[in-house]
């Protein structure tokens, strides 16, 4: 069959078509979208085998020992910073509710890492004592060289719940535990890690705070968490973008499930790393996007963490919104299963 030509005028030129020009361009945009996306696949699949991000030495003083605040640090995620940064020769300010297993902690950290471990006792929760916590570990850092804060104390609902159905209290926990808590911590350490820093030159200092993908993708059963996540994600972003030029690198890092008390979860898997292979991978990609792909000042350091997250933004409102009804019937399960263990335990009880 001989070749049907197509024949169009552009800017005074002629131009011949094989196919029309209405498929001409659908297949011009196709090409261009699957591109986009190509190479979005391979800066993501670089990030999260080679991406390496700002290395732990950056933060330590050429004289003495640098110190690191950790909050929530007697267990899971927060307990292995803890660990993780003494094995690398950081000092520690190890913040936590309890004094019994803070000062156990200390001695564990500075027996096996020849390293001092200062402690403050803070209850993140209780409003009245705020404050004057927050300057009792400001006095601490104030007596060493403190580079690093990690802002890991974090509460959750006790179980997935509506809205509506939340205890008023447990809103109050959560919202003083992860913002205000967080929000007056930074306030008070961030002039020591700015004094620190030189203007122009390479980071000096860091905050890290502990998000959750329930800030990144809202999460039904879980809103007021997701809530204290989201606002933590915006006010990070405005926070770094303040600071990047005074040498301080501010960071948020987006977990999926880790094994630990929180997540209920006992047994690692593909997808829940128990928190010491969680943390490796978080101070070994310091400020690398990874799963945060194109997103300013963020990161989803581990790998089955950032593959969720990338697929997440992969279709834009289509993807998210099924994210969002997939988390829903898993928080609805997750419930299910948590009432009937109430009911078991409070039947055993009884018995
Ligand atoms: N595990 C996950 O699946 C997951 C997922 C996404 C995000 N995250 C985030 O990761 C961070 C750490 O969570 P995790 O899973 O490691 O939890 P975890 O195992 O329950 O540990 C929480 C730590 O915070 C301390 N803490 C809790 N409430 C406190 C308070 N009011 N005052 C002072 N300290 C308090 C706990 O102290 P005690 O030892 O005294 O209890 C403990 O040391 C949180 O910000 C959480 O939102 C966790």
């Amino acid at each position: 069959m001989p070749t049907e030509y197509h024949k169009y005028s552009f800017l005074g030129n002629e131009i011949i078509l094989e196919v029309p020009l209405s498929t001409f361009l659908l297949a011009f945009v196709g090409a261009l979208t699957l591109m986009t996306y190509a190479s979005s696949l391979v800066r993501f699949l670089f990030a999260i085998t080679a991406g390496k991000g700002v290395p732990l030495y950056r933060f330590k003083a050429s004289k003495g020992t640098t110190y690191a605040i950790v909050t929530g640090c007697t267990s899971g995620i927060g307990l292995e910073f803890a660990r993780q940064l003494a094995a690398d020769g950081f000092g520690l300010i190890l913040v936590g509710r309890r004094q019994s297993a803070l000062d156990e902690l200390a001695r564990e950290l500075e027996s096996a890492h020849k390293i001092r471990a200062l402690s403050v006792v803070a209850d993140a929760a209780d409003p009245k004592d705020l404050h004057a916590a927050v300057a009792r570990v400001a006095a601490v850092a104030r007596t060493v060289d403190t580079g690093i804060l990690i802002n890991n104390v974090g509460a959750s609902h006790e179980m997935p719940v509506a809205f509506h159905e939340t205890d008023p209290a447990e809103i109050d926990n959560i919202v003083q535990t992860n913002i205000s808590w967080t929000l007056q911590l930074t306030r008070a350490i961030m002039p020591l890690l700015v004094v620190r820093s030189t203007p122009g030159y390479a980071p000096k200092s860091l905050v890290m705070t502990i998000g959750s993908l329930s800030g990144r993708i809202p999460s039904p059963l879980l809103a007021a968490y997701s809530c204290t996540k989201g606002g933590l994600k915006t006010w990070n972003q405005a926070l770094a973008a303040e600071v990047q030029s005074k040498g301080v690198v501010c960071t948020m890092v987006f977990p999926a499930f880790v094994v630990s008390n929180m997540s209920k979860i006992r047994k690692p898997s593909l997808t829940v790393p128990t928190a010491e292979k969680f943390v490796k991978s978080t101070l070994g990609s310091i400020g690398a996007a990874r799963g945060a792909q194109g997103r300013l000042y963020e990161s989803t350091p581990y790998p089955a963490h950032a593959v969720m997250d990338y697929a997440v933004g992969l279709a834009g409102n289509a993807s998210e919104s099924l994210a969002v009804s997939v988390i829903h019937s898993m928080h609805k399960d997750i419930r299910k299963r948590a009432l009937k263990k109430k009911e078991r335990q409070l039947a055993a009880k009884t018995e």
